[in-house]
Order: C-alpha cells, then structure tokens, then sequence
C-alpha cells in the first residue's frame, strides 16, 4: 500500500504546538541547539518529558551521547532563533543570547520555561529516536510572555479567552 508521506506530515501540521530549543554539551566544551515541536511531557512522578530527534540529523549523535539537556520553551519573541536553530546544520549557539544553568546546558534567554533533564533513556522508534529526559531543575518565567505557536507549517501565536 502506498502511504502519502507528505501529506501524513502535512496532516499532523493540524496539530497545534508549543516550540522548544533542546541545548546539549558536544565536544570541545561547547554547546549545540535544535529547534523542536515534539517536546511533551511523560510522567510526574519521576518527572520526565520525551522529544524526538531524526536519526540521520547531524545533531542526534551528539543529543544520543549527552548525558543530559535542557529544554527552553520559546516566547513569541524567539521566532528568529526557532528558525536559526532549524536551519541544516546552524547547530552552533553563537551570538544567542543565553542563560546558565547549574546542570550545565545553557538556556536560552527570555523562555517561558526551563527544564534541566538527565538523559533517562534513547529509544529507536522508525526513523527517529525517542529521547526521554528526567527532570532535574525547572523554572518558570510568567513574564516573559506569549508562547511562540507553530500550526500548519507556520509560526502563530495563541489566542485566549483570557490573554496573558
Ligand atoms: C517548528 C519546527 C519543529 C521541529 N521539530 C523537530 C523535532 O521535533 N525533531 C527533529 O529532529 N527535528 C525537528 N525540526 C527540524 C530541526 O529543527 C532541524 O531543521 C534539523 O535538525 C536540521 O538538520 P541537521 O540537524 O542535520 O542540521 C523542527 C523544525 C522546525 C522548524
């Protein structure tokens, strides 16, 4: 049976998501990004949450091998270094503005959220990898605003009954 790959894509596009950049060590003490929508969470207690990372990116041995990541979730105000941190291997963080955090994978400055997860497990799922994180350290920025909103292959932003 054919399957319309494309169009199976397109229809998940429907499927409205928050965005988040994923940061991990890689060699020589520096640190990479991607830009992702498959972030969720898993499980309360332990906390984890899961992203998943196409295997033949060149950023997945690297985000394999990790022994941890963290999670910055995207304002609305994020939406150049969403797509700087999506382009083919703009992994780099030169020149993002960025925050420390004590696990050791920077933040990205201005994010609604910050999760500092220990790699719990990478499980093969197709042609992507399921990477579950366990939550060590997170933090909250209500003020740092709207969400960055991506739907149908765009970025948005939410609309709510009651704005923040
Ligand atoms: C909104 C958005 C969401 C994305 N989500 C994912 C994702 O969940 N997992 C993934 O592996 N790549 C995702 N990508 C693609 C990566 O950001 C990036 O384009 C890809 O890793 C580039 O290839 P490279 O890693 O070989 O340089 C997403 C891209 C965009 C724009």
């Amino acid at each position: 049976m054919d399957f319309d790959i494309k169009g199976f894509r397109d229809a998940m596009g429907a499927f409205p998501t928050g965005i988040a950049v994923m940061t991990a060590a890689a060699e020589e003490m520096s640190h990479i990004g991607i830009t992702v929508n498959s972030f969720t969470s898993v499980s309360l207690e332990p906390p984890l949450v899961l992203w998943c990372i196409d295997r033949r990116s060149r950023r997945y041995p690297h985000f394999a091998q990790a022994s941890g990541f963290t999670v910055s979730i995207l304002a609305s105000g994020h939406r150049e270094v969403s797509a700087r941190l999506a382009r083919a291997g703009e992994h780099n963080l030169d020149g993002i503005a960025l925050i420390p955090t004590e696990l050791g994978p920077p933040a990205l400055a201005d994010s609604l959220a910050v999760f500092e997860c220990a790699r719990e497990s990478v499980q093969e799922a197709g042609d992507h990898a399921i990477l579950i994180g366990r939550v060590l350290r997170f933090a909250r920025h209500d003020a740092a605003g709207a969400p960055l909103v991506y739907f149908r292959g765009r970025y948005g932003a939410l609309a709510q009954d009651d704005p923040v």
